[in-house]
């Protein structure tokens, strides 16, 4: 170990980060070895460079933004058919697999635990994740398959999330034969001196790293290679936080087969310009997202010639991959964007510090940020009561909580 304590301390040294080893002495001997394996592992010249972009303005750069053509699924008369059937005839055929982003915690929601653990309140007191698996068993039923189901789940929230699949008995799928799991990245956070934090464990204070991630730890994992000896050629990666997301739909496949794009992506009518989800666009000509937190009020208001937003196409995180472009994608960095957080550290005299206003930046990369790789992709247009009911927020918040997805849920199953 001493070999690797001074390895460690020359990082640091070189890095400004001393600090980390503080308190090393006080640690048993298993939490020091994490820690240097931490701090051997650590790209600090990326956390270095991640602070740094957190002081620079944000400058309107010169892409050229332009709103994004849609197809409309209740508006494709003959052609709805059409694809169906090509849809369908690709679902009987065992092409496709469904992902569940679950690397979130319910920190928003008050739930402490895997947010797909969470209980929205129906009569059946079911999860979210139980909600899922409902609807997927239910649309594997109608084509004669198992919808192979992968789970992505964070180093935070991965152990309790197997503890409570193993609880449910896996509602009904069998592990490692038709749901997987597999873990995201994570990335250290900094306080606003740039100084990486130490967490309540005495380590380094890490946070799950986005889901712009999700390409690399599918790859990486090992769960491309599993979908390819499935015969998987299609992909459905969702949010565990929308209790009516529809992982299976012929339409939105039939379309991407048929127009041969490597993606094809599910939109909705924005409700108003300051709804926060992320909206569709043109960037450069290539397909993109801005994201809520970055789209400015001069284009989140603008209209076209009918009063219609122009840029109203909503990024309801229900996309559709061909397996070559996940495995592609998978190898392109993405840029990383800064969010400042409230996070609880141990401080220089190890007290335990829980600040009750933002202190420090969390890293995370946007699966979105990948559309740019693609030299075109399908958006088709759902409609919201049908297939967005998400869980965000609490109730007092009265948006995008449980209260309104219960509502939207019991609503589309007809439950009242
Ligand atoms: C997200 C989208 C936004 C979209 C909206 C629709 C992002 C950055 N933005 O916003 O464009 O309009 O949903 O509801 O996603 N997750 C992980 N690992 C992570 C981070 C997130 O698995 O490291 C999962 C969460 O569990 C959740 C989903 O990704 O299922 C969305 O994440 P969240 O950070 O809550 O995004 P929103 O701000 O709601």
């Amino acid at each position: 170990m001493d070999n690797t304590l001074e390895e460690a301390k020359t990082i640091l040294k070189k890095y400004n980060q001393e600090h980390l080893l503080n308190r090393f002495e006080q640690l048993e001997e298993n939490k020091q070895k994490e820690l240097l394996n931490q701090i051997l592992n650590i790209d600090f010249d990326l956390i270095n460079n991640l602070y740094t972009n957190t002081k620079k303005k944000i400058v309107n750069n010169n892409d050229k933004i332009e709103p994004m053509e849609y197809l409309d699924k209740y508006k494709l008369y003959d052609d709805y058919k059409y694809y169906e059937n090509i849809g369908k005839s690709s679902i009987r055929n065992k092409k496709l697999a469904a992902v569940t982003m679950a690397g979130g915690q319910g920190t928003r929601l008050g739930h402490n635990g895997p947010k797909g653990t969470y209980d929205i309140g129906l009569l059946s007191h079911k999860s979210l994740f139980e909600l899922l698996s409902d609807s997927l068993k239910e649309e594997s039923k109608k084509y004669e398959v198992t919808i192979p189901w992968f789970i992505m789940t964070s180093k935070e929230n991965n152990e309790e999330t197997l503890e409570f699949f193993e609880k449910n008995k896996y509602f009904g799928y069998q592990k490692d034969k038709n749901i997987f799991f597999f873990i995201q990245g994570e990335l250290p956070m900094v306080d606003t001196e740039g100084k990486i934090l130490i967490g309540e464990d005495g380590l380094i204070k890490q946070a799950a790293d986005g889901h712009g991630g999700i390409y690399e730890s599918l790859v990486k994992s090992g769960m491309t290679e599993k979908m390819r000896q499935l015969g998987i050629e299609w992909v459905f990666i969702g949010g565990v936080d929308n209790c009516l997301v529809k992982m299976v739909d012929p339409v939105l496949m039939g379309i991407a087969i048929d127009k041969e794009v490597t993606v094809a992506c599910k939109s909705i009518v924005k409700a108003n310009p300051h709804e926060k989800v992320g909206v569709f666009c043109k960037r450069n000509g290539k397909p993109s997202v801005i994201e809520y937190s970055e789209i400015s009020d001069d284009m989140a208001e603008a209209v076209d010639e009918n009063g219609e937003l122009l840029y109203g196409e909503s990024h309801i995180l229900c996309n559709l991959f061909n397996i070559n472009a996940i495995e592609r994608m998978g190898k392109t960095p993405l840029p990383y964007h800064s969010a400042f957080k409230k996070a609880k550290f141990i401080d220089e005299k190890g007290n335990l510090v829980v600040p009750d206003s933002p202190n420090s930046y969390k890293f995370e990369a946007f699966l979105f940020d990948a559309f740019g790789e693609v030299d075109d992709m399908a958006i088709l247009r759902v409609k919201r009561e049908e297939e967005f009911a998400p869980v965000k927020n609490s109730d007092k918040d009265g948006i995008d909580c449980p209260s309104t997805a219960r509502e939207l849920y019991e609503k589309f199953y007809n439950l009242k």
